[in-house]
């Protein structure tokens, strides 16, 4: 029996639980649920990421303490992942006696080992709010563009990364005023100490190979030391001997994935701490991420665990983003599905068919297009696995009293299904669980098949035949069982039902092997029901309703101050600006840029080639072919990635909610806007 003990990244509790979150808790839950189903004591925790400045400014703005925001979104975060199915172990919180205790412990270690070092650093300092400011709650006018209104380390518009002190007139989000510089003394873990042990580590077969490649550039541009403390007022724990300054959020986030199985273990008999986190321990420890939270994963905290004398991870899984239809989740689109929205529409188990069906174990992003989400689920589920077993049991109750015939007629194919296990098990294991369903479901065709040749209901009709019948029936729900099987790792509710329609104990991988005969069962009670369009279309439109503008703005920006009107002009300026109707003829995606779409533009003959950070809303398909409004004297601007000739006009605070200008019906290309 292998002992192993899984993670899932700890979700923010400043937030509900989104299907973009979901794609993690699920994998994760089908690949612990495999591992439990194959006897190994597989134990799986999280935790609430309590802790940071954005919760803190969160609790302030609802007018409650930050305890209390924590407490209610723990609520409501467990009551999501329970009706999900995501079935922790336990479940706790970073702002813990447990996590405060092992956050001390971690950090008194590396501080004796000589890995602390204390720097005293500048940073701005909102003098109103009597607090520090985290770069993305500095915005101002962007040092290379001048593009208003961006975060202090880099600009959406033209993409450039810089420092906050860059930013031209910099104002505080939290309060508006302009933030000062001033001076504090910080604690940084010394990163590069542990070089030489990360660059094994990273080659060491813990890691994918993509995120292995990642590393290599990050190990390029070489081991920065971070900075692990925050100055008060901050919503976290004190650092040790150190009053006023607090651990980074980051720095005792991970840190809770100990502290959840302290908890565990101070709860249970039989589970030791010591078996899993001593050094050289032969427990398994896995931590399934999202690919934006490597670094911290694979890089500071091994270092942080090996410098407190505890074992590293033995490996880390990490998973790309979901995106909804093609575009990444839009409140506008209301594609940015809450857990609980979704929960009072749909049923969770076609979710996590659907993220199995397309799970793999790799980085890449992945999509939920929801036509073929309907299409999936309808056809493998409802219309393939279940009607196996309703295309039986009828006959089994109504002509055999529930009881299964004493012998397979087939046994051949029975043994053909029950050694496809083997090859199945693997791709769990592997999590690659896309390859998984490909596979149980090639098996449904067969078992559909099978019927098909073997026409039960017209057996059933025809004198002498009983035995026959009986057994085809017997047979073909032996197969739906070890379908139900396979399947159990990822649809738990209706392999739970169908055990109690089997009237078998749960199933585990090995009693999959031995044919259910000469044994009673219960009456048969639809499974599953098909997903009707107008389903998803209600969620769709509920999500799209629980966006109110100003919240969301909010929402996006953190800002608390407004966004104020400008400073008067003359005329004559503004008539400086030649704003003309554009058509974009041509539109691409731009290599090495995550913001920018490079477009060509037709003004009436005359062509222009300008670079629009607008990717983050816009497709280039859905481009092509329509008019927009664009600045066209602006002076043309050399940029990384080429030559920009102008500007396109658009509204939004950003990100998926970014607004082109469209002029009426009727507008020709080259006309002046005045
Ligand atoms: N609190 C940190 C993690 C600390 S772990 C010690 C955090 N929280 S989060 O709520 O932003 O994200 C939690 C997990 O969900 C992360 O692994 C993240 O990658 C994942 N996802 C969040 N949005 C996602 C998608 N849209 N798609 C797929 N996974 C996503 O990061
Ligand atoms: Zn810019």
């Amino acid at each position: 029996m292998r002992k192993i003990l899984v993670t899932s990244a700890l979700p923010y509790a400043n937030g509900p639980i989104h299907i973009g979150h979901l794609v993690e808790y699920i994998q994760t839950d089908i690949w612990v649920r495999y591992q439990k189903m194959c006897g190994h004591q597989c134990i799986y925790v999280c935790a609430d990421d309590a802790h940071g400045t954005p919760i803190m400014l969160r609790a302030r703005q609802q007018g409650i303490t930050p305890e209390q925001l924590i407490k209610t979104i723990a609520v409501e975060h467990r009551a999501d992942f329970a009706e999900f199915g995501v079935d922790f172990d336990n479940y706790h919180s970073t702002h813990s006696p447990e996590n405060r205790y092992f956050a001390n412990t971690i950090y008194q270690r590396n501080r004796e080992k000589g890995h602390i070092s204390l720097r005293t650093i500048t940073q701005a300092y909102d003098p109103v709010e009597k607090m520090f400011l985290p770069d993305r709650f500095i915005k101002g006018e962007c040092p290379k563009c001048g593009a208003q209104d961006q975060y202090g380390d880099n600009c959406e518009v033209c993409g450039a990364s810089y420092s906050p002190s860059e930013l031209i007139n910099p104002v505080s989000a939290v309060s508006g005023v302009t933030p000062e510089q001033r001076e504090s003394e910080h604690h940084f873990f010394r990163l590069g100490d542990f070089e030489t042990l990360l660059r094994q580590w990273t080659r060491g077969g813990h890691l994918q190979q993509e995120v292995s490649n990642k590393l290599d550039e990050w190990f390029a541009a070489g081991l920065q030391e971070w900075d692990i403390s925050r100055d008060a007022p901050y919503f976290g724990f004190e650092i040790p001997d150190h009053p006023g300054k607090f651990f980074y959020v980051w720095m005792d986030a991970p840190i809770g994935y100990m502290a959840s199985f302290k908890h565990l273990c101070d709860r249970s008999v039989g589970i030791e701490f010591d078996d899993f986190w001593k050094p050289g321990s032969e427990a398994e420890l896995y931590h399934f991420i999202g690919k934006d939270i490597i670094y911290f994963h694979a890089l500071f905290w091994p270092a942080m665990l090996h410098g407190a004398d505890y074992r590293m991870p033995t490996a880390i899984f990490s998973h790309g983003f979901l995106t909804v239809d093609g575009l990444k989740m839009s409140k506008s689109r209301g594609t940015f599905i809450k857990a609980r929205s979704y929960l009072d529409h749909l049923n969770p188990e076609y979710l996590r068919y659907y993220f199995a069906a397309k799970l793999g174990s790799g980085v890449d992003d992945i999509d939920l297009n929801l036509d073929d989400f309907i299409a999936r689920v309808n056809a493998d589920l409802v219309g393939k696995v279940v009607n196996i077993a309703s295309r039986c049991a009828g006959f089994i109750s109504k002509r055999f009293d529930n009881r299964l015939a004493e012998r397979l007629p087939e046994p051949d194919l029975f043994a053909e299904f029950s050694s496809a296990g083997n090859g199945i098990a693997g791709l769990f294991e592997q999590r690659e669980f896309s390859r998984a369903v490909r596979e149980i479901m090639a098996l449904a065709d067969r078992a559909n098949q099978y019927i098909d040749e073997k026409k039960p209901w017209v057996i059933a009709k025809q004198q002498g035949r009983e035995q026959e019948l009986h057994q085809v029936c017997t047979m073909g729900l032996n197969l739906f069982r070890l379908l139900i099987g396979y399947l159990r790792p990822i649809l738990p509710v209706t392999a739970a039902q169908s055990e109690s329609f089997l009237q078998i104990e749960p199933l585990t991988w090995n009693a999959l092997s031995t044919p259910l005969t000469g044994h009673r069962i219960a009456a048969f009670k639809p499974l599953m029901t098909r997903i009707e369009r107008a389903q998803v279309d209600a969620l769709l439109a509920a999500s799209r309703e629980s966006l109110e503008p100003a919240a969301s703005l909010q929402a996006k920006t953190g800002l608390l101050s407004k966004d104020p009107i400008g400073d008067p002009i003359e005329f004559p300026e503004f008539a400086k600006v030649d704003l003309r109707v554009a058509r974009i003829v041509q539109a691409e995606h731009v290599d090495g840029a995550d913001k920018l779409l490079h477009l060509t533009l037709d003004l009436g003959g005359e062509r222009r080639s300008v670079f629009a950070g607008i990717k983050s809303a816009y497709t280039p398909e859905t481009l092509v072919g329509r008019l927009t409004v664009m600045v066209a004297n602006l002076a043309p601007r050399k940029m990384r990635f080429g030559l920009s000739e102008g500007m396109i006009l658009a509204a939004g605070p950003g990100g998926s909610e970014i607004f082109l200008l469209s002029p009426d019906a009727g507008a020709e290309p080259g006309m002046r806007v005045k």
